[in-house]
């Protein structure tokens, strides 16, 4: 991709006037308006990221419908957006209104259409989002405001049904589990339900799981604040209070076909795509679900011996990054709580190797593991966990026991 940016030369109030030409020609005019009484002859440059942002989501959604069938009469994105105070001024929120129009319209599919480019496609908004903007999508169709992750209110009605019906019985209350799609995460879920709890699995890809001690994948992408702040809304406004969160999401690095870099080789994209997902959209999380939390309620955070200290290597360097900063985070969290009086148990732990896409020479299987975590949530467990809060908990393969190490 090329572009050229040219500078009219005009004299004032005209001096701030340029146009701008790709590779293939077609010119815009762009001006920062340098009086109040001059008319602007184009866009001011960052309204053309925000009209790019507009028309990138559109190019998805435009295309998604057609490939569903879509009758889409009309399209208009509109993006309104604040900056930060300083320079130089970014983009501090931005709030991204689709309004589609079109008889018939399937009010699910034209909702998934908006999900996927906000959360998969959209390029734009993903860089904007990348340089720590909020982008909030709304949408209306035919004119009536339609909620995007739940468009027919279903989730919530079946998530109230289902807190009523099952979760209420269940004797060990609700644990919500974070990155629950595969893995280690996914056999906790199975394995939390089949111990007493009501599961809450939270994934990006949807998964279906047969026991009805577990609820249906809700959608959460730990990296993106939408995405958590309308999880927390929908158990917030049902009600839900959790007893146990398993923040387990995490990656390795950028891309998970190839073996992560080494510290003085890393890249600070590589560097910041790990910590987006392993420890700001932990601790995001944590910090808004944790109006969630019941009082005596229990904050688990996956890390890992490779974050210890005592295990230091240049190798896997952002990943080892990462975890470390979890057992730092964990430890402060709790001191936190303690000052304040909580009862809130707050723990990192290595559940030891366990064979899964991240880790294919693991030892242990994820079925393993989590009857292994499932012994650390157990009410016998709680008081060392309250003595030691924000510690770091290791499970010991050869004594088969949990031992705090932090
Ligand atoms: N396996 C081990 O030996 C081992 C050892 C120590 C620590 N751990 C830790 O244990 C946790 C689970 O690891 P695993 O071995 O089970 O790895 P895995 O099989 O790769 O599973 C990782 C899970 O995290 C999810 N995830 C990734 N990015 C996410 C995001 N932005 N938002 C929400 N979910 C996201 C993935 O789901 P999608 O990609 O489908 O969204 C997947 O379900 C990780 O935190 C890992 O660091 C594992």
């Amino acid at each position: 991709m090329k572009i050229k940016a040219h500078w009219y030369a005009r004299p004032y109030p005209h001096d701030w006037e340029f146009y701008a030409e790709c590779d293939e020609g077609a010119n815009i005019d762009i001006a920062v308006k340098n009086d109040p009484d001059i008319k602007k002859i184009g866009p001011n440059p960052k309204e053309i990221v925000l009209q790019g942002m507009a028309t990138c989501t559109s190019v998805d959604v435009v295309s998604s419908l057609n490939k569903m069938r879509q009758p889409l009469h009309s399209l208009v994105v509109e993006c309104e957006a604040t900056q930060t105070e300083t320079h130089p001024k970014v983009f501090k929120e931005c709030i991204m209104t689709y309004k589609v129009t079109g008889e018939n319209l399937n009010i699910e599919r034209v909702a998934h259409c908006v999900q996927l480019s906000y959360t998969k496609y959209c390029g734009v908004s993903a860089m904007i989002e990348k340089s720590g903007c909020h982008v909030t999508p709304k949408l209306f169709v035919n004119e009536r405001e339609v909620p995007i992750w739940d468009p027919e209110e279903s989730i919530s009605n079946k998530l109230k049904k289902w807190l009523q019906e099952i979760a209420i019985h269940q004797p060990r209350g609700i644990v919500l589990i974070t990155g629950s799609s595969r893995g280690i995460g996914a056999a906790l879920v199975n394995y939390f339900a089949e111990k007493g709890f009501a599961v809450l699995p939270t994934s990006r890809n949807k998964v279906i799981f047969e026991n009805k001690n577990i609820f249906e994948s809700l959608y959460l992408d730990v990296s993106k604040l939408g995405s958590i702040l309308n999880l927390k809304n929908l158990l917030q406004k049902n009600g839900v209070k959790l007893n146990l969160i398993i923040q387990n999401a995490g990656i390795s690095s950028i891309d998970p076909n190839a073996d992560d870099l080494n510290a003085l080789n890393l890249t600070m994209a590589d560097l910041r795509h790990v910590y987006e997902t392993n420890v700001f959209g932990l601790i995001e999380t944590n910090n808004i679900f944790m109006e969630l939390m019941n009082k005596d309620g229990t904050i688990a955070f996956m890390s890992s011996t490779m974050g210890q200290v005592v295990r230091d290597s240049y190798l896997n360097a952002s990943y080892r990054l990462t975890k470390r900063s979890v057992i730092q985070f964990a430890k402060q969290a709790a001191l936190q709580l303690k000052e304040e009086n909580k009862e809130i148990a707050m723990l990192s732990i290595h559940p030891g190797s366990v064979k899964t896409e991240l880790n294919p020479n693991g030892r242990i299987s994820v079925e393993q593991s989590a009857k292994n975590m499932e012994l650390l949530f157990t009410s016998k467990f709680r008081e060392k966990l309250i003595q030691n809060n924000g510690s770091f908990w290791i499970f010991d393969e050869s004594d088969h026991i949990w031992k705090c190490v932090e």
